[in-house]
């Protein structure tokens, strides 16, 4: 039997750059969530998912990078003001109370070329969030945060791969508005 083609998991998301990431983990591990019960997302690991893709194969991955090489947008700023709780899946996140057009339009372009590459639309309505605590109980959480300003100007293709050291991720790619290559 000839062995299965080689995937990659992989999402389109928002990454903080270094002062961002250390800003939230200041925030995320200091006396505000104290005493909050769960475990906390490694802060190398903080990001906004703007698209889940999955595991791909080569073409496909191929098809993806040339949707994002495609896509024009405008920058624009992101605040992060908002905790919130899902209780199905466990998780407490950091989002917003107004997502910006911008954003629901950068998740709409990529949506759109993504069915063009044959992915089956995505059902759920883009709620953006970063996940800062996983198997969690919403007892001592904060309902909101001191507002985060997160000027956005690039948006990220990553590898999400398990090792036996919790999950890591990786950035394949990322694009600016203008359709320059970082
Ligand atoms: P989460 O933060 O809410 O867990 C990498 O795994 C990223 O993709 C995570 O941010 C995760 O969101 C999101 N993700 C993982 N599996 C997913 C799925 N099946 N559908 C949508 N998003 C997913």
């Amino acid at each position: 039997m000839p062995s299965a083609e080689p995937r990659q998991r992989l999402f389109f998301a928002l990454w903080p750059d270094e002062s961002l990431r250390q800003e939230l983990e200041r925030i995320l591990t200091g006396e505000s969530f104290k005493a909050v019960t769960g475990r906390q997302v490694a802060p190398e690991n903080y990001h906004i998912t703007l698209r889940y893709l999955g595991p791909l194969t080569e073409a496909q991955q191929s098809c993806v990078e040339q949707v994002a090489d495609a896509l024009r947008g405008e920058n624009f700023q992101l605040t992060l003001d908002k905790v919130g709780y899902w209780p199905g899946p466990r998780v407490a996140w950091l989002g917003t109370e107004r997502p910006p057009i911008a954003l629901e339009m950068l998740v709409k372009a990529l949506e759109r070329g993504l069915v063009s590459c044959g992915f089956e639309p995505e059902r759920r309505p883009f709620q953006p969030h970063l996940t800062f605590l996983r198997k969690a109980l919403p007892k001592a959480l904060p309902t909101s945060v001191s507002p985060i300003a997160w000027p956005v100007d690039r948006f990220a293709l990553v590898r999400s791969r398990t090792l036996p050291e919790g999950v890591q991720y990786d950035i394949v790619r990322s694009w600016s508005f203008d359709g320059t290559v970082k």
